[in-house]
């Protein structure tokens, strides 16, 4: 018989002891933050009807990227590639238990087909924390304040990463205005956009221009450098269309840019198909880590889809760019308090059994994590060098 092979599927994590330890304390932190700002946790299963990502996650999420496949019985699922669509059929199903506005955090696996790389695997962690039932206003302002405030809670400083935000809904009426009106050529725009910031200017102004000629390319690159006449077009927008959001459109900053670098910046679209208002990312300050720390943003819409009209915002950090993050900037612990260790060398049989009867339960009292040593064929002298090797504290049992 040939010899199996060792490696995990390709971009999933074996956790050793050790690499298992940092998940936990990210986890943990999130988990006190979350619980001290009055959040409750839920869980969703990790197999979902793949329909709803196909409908709203998006193309890249929706089709290329999503693990789905034909149960038994014929019914298409997916493994989940993210959590808010399971949150959305969630809360439709539980609708009367919802006391809205509900605060609830998870931290689920997701599954994406994506080609594996720093900060990017196929089976990741994300933390996703929402509000369920909380128009627009300050409840944006709370998400934004809380995902930043996490990332200072594990010990960043304010040079360490900033948030950048947009108004999706604003964002389509803005294109409206200047001539973009078709989904198809809004699509493409919103790429040229995505990627705006990490494509050389003079390429990206090109593709504006093939897409929608000179006029409209100048349009939107004064609202990215913050020339005044587009700003005002912008600005008109928020005051008309979305009033909830310009009453704290100026305070955000005021608000929360004292606590960490916070700000305004067009280009920020978003894969998901589903947001309808704010959006924003998290990105490191230092260029070794490109990829988003977090994202988030507003979707009013999403449960619309389950038959109920609600109002959600929320993000989610993920676990693999986070412990890039920490370790960058020198803010992952070495040492995770773990209780010393007893390791406890019986002599004989009846001392085996006196251990089990008492002697653990006596050391574990003391506060030390305690094993027994069953090893009886061994000479005493090399059953104490093992625990000395464990870094554990040895004791004989007669
Ligand atoms: P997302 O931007 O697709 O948003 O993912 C959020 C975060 O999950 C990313 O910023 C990143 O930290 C992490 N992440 C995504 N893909 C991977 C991957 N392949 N490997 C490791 N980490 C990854 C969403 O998923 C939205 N559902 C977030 C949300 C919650 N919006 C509102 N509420």
């Amino acid at each position: 018989m040939s010899v199996l092979p060792t490696q995990p599927y390709k971009g999933t994590t074996d956790f050793l002891p050790k690499d298992l330890a940092k998940r936990n304390y990210i986890f943990e932190k999130w988990r006190k933050y979350l619980i001290d700002h009055s959040y409750e946790e839920y869980e969703t299963s990790v197999i979902e009807f793949a329909e709803v990502y196909k409908v709203k996650s998006g193309d890249e999420l929706g089709t290329k990227q999503l693990y789905a496949f034909e149960d038994k019985g014929g019914r298409t699922i997916a493994l989940r590639p993210e959590e808010t669509p399971s949150l959305a059929r969630m809360v439709v199903d539980n609708f009367d238990q919802v006391k809205q506005p509900a605060r609830w955090f998870s931290i689920p696996n997701c599954f994406r087909y994506e080609q594996p790389q720093r900060g990017r695997r196929r089976e990741f962690w994300q933390l996703n924390v929402d509000i369920i039932g909380a128009s627009e206003g300050w409840a944006d302002l709370e998400v934004l304040k809380m995902s930043g405030e996490m990332l200072l809670d594990f010990g960043a400083k304010k040079k360490d990463f900033v948030i950048y935000y947009n108004h999706r809904g604003v964002l389509d009426s803005f294109l409206r205005e200047i001539g973009v009106k078709e989904d198809e050529l809004k699509a493409q725009v919103y790429k040229v956009l995505d990627n705006w910031m990490k494509t050389e200017e003079k390429e990206s102004h090109k593709a504006l221009e093939e897409l929608i000629g000179e006029k409209g390319k100048n349009q939107i690159a004064c609202l990215i450098e913050g020339m005044d006449r587009e700003t005002e077009l912008w600005d008109d927008i928020i005051d008309d269309e979305y009033p909830e959001f310009a009453r704290i459109y100026n305070q955000i900053e005021e608000t929360i840019g004292g606590k960490f670098r916070i700000e305004f910046n067009p280009c920020i679209v978003r894969g998901l198909a589903y947001y309808t208002g704010l959006v924003f990312e998290a990105y490191d300050a230092d260029p070794v880590n490109p990829r988003a720390l977090f994202g988030g943003g507003r979707y009013d819409n999403l449960l619309d889809l389950y038959g109920k009209s609600v109002s959600c915002v929320g993000f989610a950090p993920g676990q693999v760019p986070i412990t890039d993050f920490l370790e960058t900037h020198g803010l992952m612990p070495t040492e995770f308090t773990q209780k010393p260790k007893m390791i406890l060398i019986p002599t004989s049989e009846a001392a085996v059994q006196k251990c089990y009867i008492s002697e653990v339960d006596k050391y574990i009292a003391e506060g030390f994590a305690v094993e027994v040593d069953i090893a009886l064929e061994r000479a005493l002298n090399k059953r104490q060098e093992t625990a000395h090797k464990k870094d554990a504290k040895a004791v004989v049992v007669e």
